[in-house]
Order: C-alpha cells, then sequence, then structure tokens
C-alpha cells in the first residue's frame, strides 16, 4: 500500500495516474488477472486500460455492472462467482474499476486480506483519480483561454511543448530533408544513365541514413521508449552522441539504480540531463563537464559541473524568454524533487537535481 500510494502521489495525469495503478494492481496481485477497467454507464459499455478485454470478462464485467442499480461508493467491493471489482471513483458518467479474476475465468475467491486490498486500494486510486480529473479539466480551461490572465504555469507547459516542437522541425529540416534532398539528385542522375546499379546503391544506402535519424528524432522527442533499457541507459546514449561533436570533456559516472523508474521520471531525467549539456555547450565555454546520475537511499541524484564561465544565480530570469533552467525547476518540482544551482562569474556552474524515488 505505501508503494502505491507513493506513486500515487506521483502521478500528475489521469493517464500516467491509470498506467500506475495498472502496474502496481499487477504486481500486487500476480497470481490472479488484475485489470482496469472504465465503465460508461450511459452507453453500457467497458473499456481496458492498457489493453482490450476477453469477450468473456468484458460480459461478465458488464453482467455485474447491470445487475447494480446505483452507484457503486468508491472502495465498494463487488463480489460474483468468478470476479471481484472494487469502485474507483470517476467523474460523472465514467467510473474507474479494479478487477480481480483468474487467467482462465473459472470461479474462485479473494482471501479476505487481498479484499480488504483490493478495497483500499480503490479507496485510495479514487481520490486520487477525481482529484486529476479536475486539475486536468482546469488545465484545459487554461489552455482554451488564452487571455491576459493567462498563468505563468500554462505558459510554461505551452513553451515547452513550443520548444520540442521547435527542435523536431530543426532536426527534421537540417537532417531528414537534407538527406532526402540527396537521394533526389541521385534519382534524377540515374535516369538516361546505364550505371543504375551503383545508383540504386546509393539510394538504398540514403533511405537508410533517412530511417535511422527519423527513428533517433522520434527516441529524442519519446524518451519513454528508451526506458525500455532504463534510464541510464538513455542518459549514456545522449552523453556518447554529445562526446562526438563537444570540443569539452564530458566525465559521465553513474550510480545503480534499483528503485522502479515511471516514463514520468525518466523523461523528467532525461530533459534535465540534456538541457544541462545543451546549457553547457550553449553558455559555458568549459574544458570540463562532469555529470553524475543514480540513485542514492531512495533519492536519484543528478549533479551536473562544469569549470566554463559561471553566472550569476541571483539574476532573475522569471520575465526573460529562457525556458531552459526554468524547466528544469519546474520538472523537477512536479515530480516532488528540488533543485540547486551554485555558481559565481568565472567559477563555473553546479547543478545538484534531487528526485525522490
Ligand atoms: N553552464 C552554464 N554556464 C554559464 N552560464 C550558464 C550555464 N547554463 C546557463 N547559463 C546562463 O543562464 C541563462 C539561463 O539559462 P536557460 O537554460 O534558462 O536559458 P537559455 O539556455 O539561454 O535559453 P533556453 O534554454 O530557453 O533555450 C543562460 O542564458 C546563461 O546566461
Ligand atoms: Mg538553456
Amino acid at each position: 500500500m505505501d508503494r502505491l500510494l507513493s506513486v500515487l502521489t506521483r502521478a500528475y495525469r489521469v493517464g500516467d495516474l491509470e498506467q500506475s495503478v495498472l502496474r502496481e494492481g499487477q504486481r500486487y496481485f500476480a497470481s490472479y488477472m488484475f485489470r482496469l477497467v472504465k465503465y460508461t454507464e450511459t452507453k453500457h459499455e467497458i473499456q481496458g486500460v492498457g489493453g482490450s478485454l476477453t469477450a468473456s470478462l468484458e460480459k461478465e464485467l458488464l453482467t455485474a455492472l447491470r445487475a447494480k442499480s446505483n452507484r457503486h461508493i468508491p472502495g465498494e467491493v463487488s463480489i460474483t462467482p468468478s470476479l471481484v471489482l472494487g469502485a474507483a471513483g470517476g467523474t460523472g458518467d465514467t467510473n474507474l474499476y479494479l478487477a480481480v479474476s483468474m487467467n482462465s475465468g473459472e470461479p474462485f475467491a479473494l482471501v479476505e486480506r487481498d479484499r480488504f486490498a483490493l478495497m483500499l486500494m480503490s479507496k485510495y486510486v479514487s481520490i486520487f483519480y477525481d482529484y486529476l480529473h479536475l486539475i486536468e479539466a482546469k488545465l484545459n480551461e487554461m489552455e482554451q483561454r488564452h487571455g491576459s490572465d493567462e498563468p505563468w504555469l500554462s505558459k510554461l507547459f505551452m513553451q515547452i511543448t513550443e520548444k520540442e516542437r521547435k527542435r523536431l522541425a530543426s532536426d527534421l529540416h537540417d537532417e531528414v530533408l537534407q538527406e532526402l534532398l540527396n537521394i533526389r539528385r541521385s534519382v534524377e542522375r540515374t535516369s538516361g544513365e546505364n550505371s543504375m546499379y551503383e545508383s540504386r546503391k546509393d539510394i538504398c544506402r540514403g533511405l537508410d541514413n533517412v530511417e535511422f535519424m527519423i527513428r533517433e528524432t522520434c527516441q529524442e522527442l519519446m524518451p519513454p521508449f528508451i526506458s525500455e533499457h532504463g534510464v541510464l541507459h538513455a542518459v549514456s546514449k545522449l552523453v556518447e552522441k554529445t562526446r562526438l561533436r563537444a570540443e569539452f570533456q564530458l566525465e559521465f559516472k553513474t550510480l545503480p539504480i534499483t528503485a522502479p523508474i515511471s516514463d514520468e521520471q525518466t523523461i523528467t531525467i532525461y530533459r534535465i540531463v540534456q538541457e544541462l549539456i545543451n546549457n553547457g555547450f550553449k553558455h559555458s565555454e568549459a574544458r570540463k563537464l562532469t555529470l553524475e546520475v543514480g540513485q542514492e537511499d531512495e533519492w536519484l541524484h543528478i549533479r551536473y559541473k562544469d569549470d566554463g564561465v559561471g553566472m550569476e544565480t541571483s539574476r532573475d530570469f522569471s520575465d526573460s524568454n529562457r525556458f531552459g533552467l526554468k524547466g528544469i525547476a519546474e520538472r523537477a518540482r512536479m515530480v516532488g524533487g528540488s533543485v540547486t544551482l551554485e555558481s559565481q562569474p568565472g567559477q563555473g556552474l553546479k547543478v545538484h537535481c534531487a528526485l525522490p524515488l
């Protein structure tokens, strides 16, 4: 339950919360089949979170939910011969349920302790689920308003996505597009020539490059993909790429991470390191950058240090168009972490981020 509570408090979007609950439920009810389902009462429709439901489970669920005339109270557990259902809240028409059954669909019973766990889980989830729905609705409202009183938070969100889009556009333009232009030139050359074979080989090589670059760009934009191999792997790839184009020396140290890391945490860590390195390139004039990423106790630490020109840490960037450092602080804050900067002109820069695991 402690684990569940800690992942619930860290989810800041409904989608993240659903994924975390699914993962934690599957972990706890490992010897059963655990599913998270959304039920839309007016349409009498059921939908599985993270994958579709088998026809027999869907039927079983619909029968159990139809049998209930009034709305479930969050935390309420219903039992049918082959299903145990915990009501986990929802907004109006659509409600969330935690469903435990046997893989085979055969009748079974949950021991008292597990029934109690399902009840607690459902209750906890409902609190966070409803709360996140409210926040998301507010954020959508803020985004739509676009008024002059637009809060700084949504502005920052927009700037961050705007920056990502710009990066994608420039990657596509500078690399992928140039490569496509080369291919076109190659194809144009082939007309009326005998050396078809050589040109075809060129074209294929060009297309291989395009494929590689598109994959790279997509990985950059979607760090969750690379979290398959762990966040340290993702960061070390970034370090390798940096070393190829950097004039400074980049020392990279890791500490083993034993705690599970969510996609959200992976993105946070990856983007923070990325911005620190980008700033190292753009502003530091350093000869050496040192980066350390890893777990100590229950915290994930990112320690960055450079021996460059440094900066005045008291400078106020709140009204400026610079979003890198603000973004780092905001990303860390969103996962319950903190950031400290240490620098003086001429003395290099030290940044320490600590994120709870
Ligand atoms: N490693 C560094 N060495 C020296 N100065 C730095 C370093 N990192 C950041 N700064 C200073 O802090 C300022 C703010 O950094 P920040 O990342 O917020 O903005 P930016 O890099 O200028 O723009 P953006 O990140 O939005 O593209 C920079 O303009 C620079 O003056
Ligand atoms: Mg920056």
